[in-house]
């Protein structure tokens, strides 16, 4: 019996005869030989019909497929290094599955709108697919990184009583009679499991109500959030350069390929190696009004003045000390001017924005009540979190990096929503 194999695994049976299950991608023909362009998720070969070696049934089968026709091929595989993959396939039989009928998602140019409503087709195509497996080799690369450096996985809920970047973008839902929210981030359960673990990390789905549109906010994103305990400010930004030069050299290593099927600038990506360079919120104003923006000292930075920033570098850049009335109620003052907070944003280069928001975090439970007090939070839903400070209160930081705006920038997309297969976004659930 023929062995079935994958499409990825071809050069393992030069020579022999082998059965895939894949779909028809493309096809050309001429008179005498038919080009099908296969695919079956896992790559891309050519199956070479001619008509001269083959029955008759196999011939009309050949003729009668259509793009995304579903199908058993068998054939006997050759190397030919005038394919992209390297070999091709002589097919002597094919076993047609379903015959497909007006695929809607043609070769021709489609717009956006109609892309979006067909994602679950749209999926489908090289470049979609290559995005996908970049995203899976970034989650892979994040999960190596904490593992290898004494991290311990930590899973916060996400069904959650209180929030924790404040209230404007909460999704509310019941929770029985009572009123609950989708998770707007895992930190405050996560310094709870490093009081318990010392170095824990989460990933998992986050949830904001964000009524922006734009390039880079989803509705629903994935979060990856280390919590940090004896750890300050400084050491925190110095693992955060570590983690992203790791992250991004192990897309280098692993998919080449993809990143040539989606056209991405490789140079740019090699350039990027700690450390970071670092501006202070101060500095980045002053840079700012030089640069003709009118800022005042006090307000946060919108993505025009992030990327004017960020056009300076190369690499990521660290933006930190923000003004303590801009940032969240956590977040420690800086103890030599504490207007400031020892806090961060890592900004991606060419125009990515922010893809890292960290601090580190207020220890003392009296200034964590004055917090409380006047950003009017209840101190009674926050019990628990308070009891951290109460018992055994140490130094810890943290930090969240958003999964997709980190995918967008390192495939060079120019939206996030091509980095997530179903995104959520401002006046779109379907598919
Ligand atoms: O800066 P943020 O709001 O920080 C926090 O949530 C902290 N509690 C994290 C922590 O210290 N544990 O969000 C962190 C990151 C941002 O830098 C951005 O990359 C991403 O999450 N992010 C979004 N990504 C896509 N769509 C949105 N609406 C996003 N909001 C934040
Ligand atoms: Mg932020």
């Amino acid at each position: 019996m023929t062995a079935q194999t994958v499409i990825r695994q071809v050069s393992q049976h030069v020579g022999q005869p082998v059965k895939i299950g894949c779909w028809v991608h493309n096809k050309r023909s001429s008179g005498k030989i038919q080009f099908l362009q296969l695919r079956d998720g896992t790559g891309y070969i050519q199956g070479v019909v001619v008509r001269s070696d083959v029955p008759e049934e196999v011939w009309d089968a050949a003729k009668s497929l259509t793009q995304e026709s579903s199908l058993y091929v068998t054939g006997e595989i050759r190397e030919e290094p005038r394919s992209q993959s390297g070999y091709e396939m002589t097919v002597t039989g094919i076993e047609i599955i379903h015959l497909t009928e007006n695929y809607p998602i043609t070769p021709k140019e489609h717009g956006i709108d109609f892309l979006m409503d067909h994602r679950h087709l749209w999926l489908r195509a090289p470049k979609q697919r290559a995005i996908l497996v970049i995203r899976a080799q970034i989650i892979s690369a994040i999960q190596n990184y904490f593992d290898e450096n004494g991290f311990t996985l930590v899973d916060p809920p996400i069904l959650t009583p209180s929030s924790c970047e404040g209230t404007t973008n909460l999704f509310h839902t019941k929770y029985f009679d009572e009123d609950a929210y989708l998770t707007q981030s895992g930190q405050l359960y996560m310094e709870a499991a490093a009081m318990a673990l010392g170095k824990v990390y989460s990933f998992g789905p986050t949830f904001r109500a964000e009524k922006s549109k734009t390039r880079r906010h989803l509705i629903e994103f994935w979060m990856i959030e280390p919590e940090m305990a004896f750890v300050d400010h400084e050491e925190s930004l110095r693992v955060q350069e570590s983690f992203i030069a790791y992250v991004v050299q192990s897309v280098l290593d692993n998919c080449r390929k993809e990143l040539e099927t989606i056209g991405r600038d490789i140079t740019k990506l090699e350039k990027i190696v700690g450390p970071f360079p670092r501006i202070t919120y101060d500095d980045a104003i002053k840079f700012l009004n030089e640069q003709g923006y009118d800022i005042p000292w006090g307000e946060d930075f919108g993505a025009p003045h992030e990327t004017a920033i960020a056009e300076k570098y190369e690499t990521p850049v660290f933006i930190t000390h923000y003004p303590t009335k801009i940032k969240a109620f956590y977040m420690k003052p800086d103890p030599t001017n504490p207007d400031v907070v020892l806090c961060a944003d890592m900004i991606a280069p060419e125009g990515y924005g922010e893809i890292i928001g960290g601090s580190q975090r207020i220890d003392d439970p009296a200034l964590l009540e004055e917090r409380f007090t006047e950003h009017e939070l209840s101190t009674e839903a926050y019990q628990w979190y308070l009891d951290l400070r109460k018992y055994g209160t140490v130094p810890h930081s943290g930090f969240g990096l958003g999964l997709e705006r980190t995918v967008a920038w390192i495939c060079g997309l120019d939206h996030v929503r091509e980095t997530i297969p179903f995104p959520r976004m401002l006046y779109r659930l379907y598919p």
